[in-house]
């Protein structure tokens, strides 16, 4: 059974499908990875589109669920959920993208995650909605067998210059999940979109791709909540909550 990796934040625009495609396109580097697809927004499909991605996004939105799955039956919700698991049974790793609202979807994936990505971007908002975020993975994990899912807080867009860019990481510390390591603001997150590729097949040797790779080689060697690593050096690529 292939691990299940959630991307998540109930604040929308935090990096959630940059995140979810980049990872799955890296993963797939070395494993057999299916990207999920459960937002209605489809962005993730709209990224995979190019000839350059081995990982293209497939769409499992929550069905009779409108925005997100707020209204899924519970037939609706079993469906999704095998058909997760089932994605699950022949891959070694299943990224889901979620939209960012607490929805039945959402509650879903963390029911199913081994491990579930936040990105966080800075701003006031983001952080409340962030700590509403691991707030739900806790009681997911309360639910299951209080370990899963993992949780790895992932400071994005942050630019180094300003001060709330240089104080997301100290106040994402204080809600007692990994953080794991930071991606910049990199102009080139934004034409790899444009591009319908991830950014290791857009901007190979970029910065923002040294990032990914740390994010990457983060989950894949994640210590079991050991203390957080240094930030990335961006050098170059060389190589069911409860109601369930
Ligand atoms: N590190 C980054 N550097 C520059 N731009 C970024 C970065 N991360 C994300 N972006 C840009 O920010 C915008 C929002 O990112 P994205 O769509 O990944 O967020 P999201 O959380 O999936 O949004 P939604 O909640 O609408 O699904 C996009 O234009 C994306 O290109
Ligand atoms: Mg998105």
């Amino acid at each position: 059974m292939g691990k299940i990796v959630a991307v998540a934040n109930l604040k929308g625009g935090t990096g959630k499908t940059t995140v979810a495609v980049n990872v799955a396109g890296a993963l797939a580097r070395r494993h057999d990875v299916v990207l999920v697809d459960a937002d209605p927004q489809q962005a993730a499909t709209a990224w995979t589109r190019g000839a350059d991605n081995r990982v293209r996004a497939r769409r499992h939105v929550m069905e009779s669920g409108g925005e997100g799955g707020d209204g899924a039956s519970d037939a609706g919700c079993r469906r999704w959920i095998e058909a997760v698991r089932g994605a699950a049974h022949s891959a070694d790793y299943v990224v889901v993208d979620l939209p960012p609202r607490l929805s039945a979807v959402v509650a879903a994936a963390f029911a199913l995650a081994e491990v579930v990505i936040v990105p966080v971007t800075p701003g006031g908002a983001e952080m409340r909605a962030t700590r509403r975020t691991t707030a739900m993975i806790a009681r997911a994990r309360a639910a299951r067998d209080g370990s899963r899912p993992d949780c790895i807080l992932v400071p994005n867009r942050v630019d180094r210059r300003t001060a709330v860019g240089r104080a997301l990481d100290s106040h994402l510390r204080e809600l007692g999940e990994a953080v794991g390591p930071v991606l910049r603001q990199r102009a080139v997150h934004m034409s790899s979109f444009d591009a319908g590729a991830w950014v290791g097949a857009h901007a190979p040797d970029s910065e923002a791709m040294g990032e990914i790779e740390a994010l990457v080689k983060y989950l894949r060697n994640r210590p079991d909540q050991q203390p957080a690593p240094p930030e990335a050096s961006g050098a170059p690529a060389s190589e069911l909550s409860s109601s369930l």
